[in-house]
């Protein structure tokens, strides 16, 4: 209950920041293609004046002379459109000569000032018309279309007209305010539904954390429900499941763990009790006594070492023991190990003989790489009934080396194999050796071969024997290096 309650305000900044980005977003995103609009306005709406100019630079030289210095307008003033159109002309209309005197001048122009001799210069120079705004004394803004102007006697003179902007200026002004007073209205309704949306999309992240919090070292067993929906959330969901899955496992693993290392102490234990009490019942001479102290030890000893593997096994699956990294030939490893294991299985009536070829190197740690081979040695002489035959080949490809432990012993039931790796764990068998082992050997084996990322493959078949195959990457680029190293040495 806890647990969903300390959840729900870390849900709701997820919802509050998913909103708020939907709102910067559409925000920035409206603000973007409100500046945009504006611009492609400003542009159509100038173009537009500019076309209008043009013609109407067309238009004044279709009605205007220049006889001796004095512009002359021809028009018939019955003519009301004609009337309309040169009075239209005349509004915004500067005539100069070359020298800057100024034939005619409209009184819109000359509220925008009469331009420079530089200004004229310029414009006398470049021959073509050009075009440029300007602002009147009350800052009204004109289009302004100046160039030289040739009237019939081919004498040239200045000629300037223009066009207010001020309508234009005002339409773009009055769409910007339109736009912007609507923009914070739409944000508010984006924010509105960014906040209903991000609610729809993690209330199912809501109900899982809900489901999750139900889940406790007690009842692992439970579940979070998949949706169905196929989605990432179900991804999530599976993979939290599967997490609780391992979790599990190993919570098992350690109940019996812990149940395990009980029995296992508990046996000797009483065992010693026992004899003890019957020695300080029974016995009468100090040989009896002796005995009885003997047969103690040998469980204390037992003990002993069961705590000792333990222990060694705990920290190396904690990660607590070192490992040399260095380069190791397997089959030199195996060579040594095979004869110590000789006088073992001779005494056991065994046949035991290696293949080995040489320089199979992998990258690792010798001393339980030799731990290894001891582990699968001792298990095959122990395992394997007189007059058997255990055969240990160690073999290399380009890309890894193979280590093969192949014995005609009793084998293994299929239904023990995948837990024989496990602590403490035997096959159950009434007639076994009354040499007990720890169970612990192969529990080993698999920590040394993950170590050093090798595989384990097991093959086994009751009354037929068992084959271990434990498959090493190879270690070949340090290998050719040292065999060369070791020709120049030769040479
Ligand atoms: N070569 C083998 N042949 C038959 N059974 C084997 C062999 N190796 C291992 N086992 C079975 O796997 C069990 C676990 O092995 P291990 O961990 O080495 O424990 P231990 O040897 O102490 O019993 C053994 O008790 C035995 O039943
Ligand atoms: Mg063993």
């Amino acid at each position: 209950m806890s647990a969903a309650r300390a959840l729900k305000p870390r849900a709701l900044g997820l919802r509050l920041r998913l909103t708020l980005s939907y709102v910067i977003f559409f925000g920035l995103l409206l603000l973007g293609l409100g500046l945009l609009f504006r611009e492609t306005l400003q542009f159509t709406l100038h173009q537009n004046a500019a076309d209008v100019l043009d013609e109407e630079w067309a238009a004044v030289k279709g009605y205007l002379r220049i006889e001796r210095n004095r512009p002359i307008w021809f028009f018939d003033p019955a003519d009301q459109e004609e009337t309309f159109i040169v009075q239209r002309l005349r509004r915004v209309f500067l005539l100069m000569d070359k020298k800057g005197t100024v034939l005619e001048i409209s009184p819109e122009y000359n509220d925008l000032g009469v331009e420079s001799v530089a200004e004229l210069r310029d414009i006398v120079t470049k021959g073509r018309p050009i075009e440029r705004v300007r602002k009147s004394r009350k800052g009204e803004p004109y289009l302004l279309r100046t160039g030289l102007y040739t009237d019939i006697g081919r004498r040239e003179f200045i000629l300037s007209i223009g066009r207010s902007l001020e309508r234009d200026e005002m339409l773009v002004h009055q769409f910007m305010q339109q736009y912007f007073s609507a923009v914070p209205i739409l944000v508010l309704g984006i924010g509105v539904a960014g906040w209903l949306m991000a609610g729809r999309a993690l209330s199912p992240l809501n109900a899982v954390a809900h489901a999750a919090s139900s889940i406790t070292g007690h009842n692992l067993s439970l579940r979070i429900p998949l949706r169905g929906a196929g989605d990432e959330l179900d991804h999530l969901i599976e993979r939290f499941n599967g997490m609780v899955d391992r979790l599990e496992q190993s919570f098992t693993q350690v109940r019996q763990f812990s149940i395990d290392v009980s029995h296992e102490l508990r046996t000797p234990i009483t065992a010693i009790r026992g004899e003890l009490e019957v020695a300080l019942i029974t016995a009468q001479t100090p040989n009896q006594y002796r005995e009885a102290i003997m047969t103690a030890m040998e469980d204390c000893d037992r003990m002993g070492k069961v705590v000792r593997a333990l222990l060694q096994l705990s920290q190396a699956e904690t990660g607590q023991v070192t490992l040399a990294r260095e380069q190791v030939d397997v089959s030199a490893i195996v060579e040594s190990v095979v004869e110590q294991f000789q006088i073992a299985a001779e005494v056991e009536g065994l046949h035991l003989k290696s293949t080995l070829e040489p320089a199979c190197c992998v990258r690792g740690d010798r001393v339980q790489l030799e731990r290894l081979v001891s582990n699968l040695l001792s298990n095959a002489v122990k395992y394997t009934p007189g007059g058997g035959t255990i055969d240990v080949r160690v073999s290399a490809t380009t890309e890894s080396v193979a280590l093969i432990v192949a014995d005609t012993g009793r084998g293994i039931p299929l239904e023990f194999q995948s837990k024989i790796f496990e602590r403490f764990y035997r096959v159950p068998d009434d007639n076994r050796d009354p040499e007990k082992g720890l169970g612990l050997g192969l529990s080993f084996v698999a920590w040394i071969a993950k170590v050093h990322d090798a595989t384990i493959d097991l093959k086994s078949a009751p009354g037929v024997g068992t084959t271990f195959t434990v498959t090493f990457p190879r270690d070949r680029g340090d290998a050719e290096a040292a065999s060369q190293a070791s020709d120049r040495i030769v040479a």
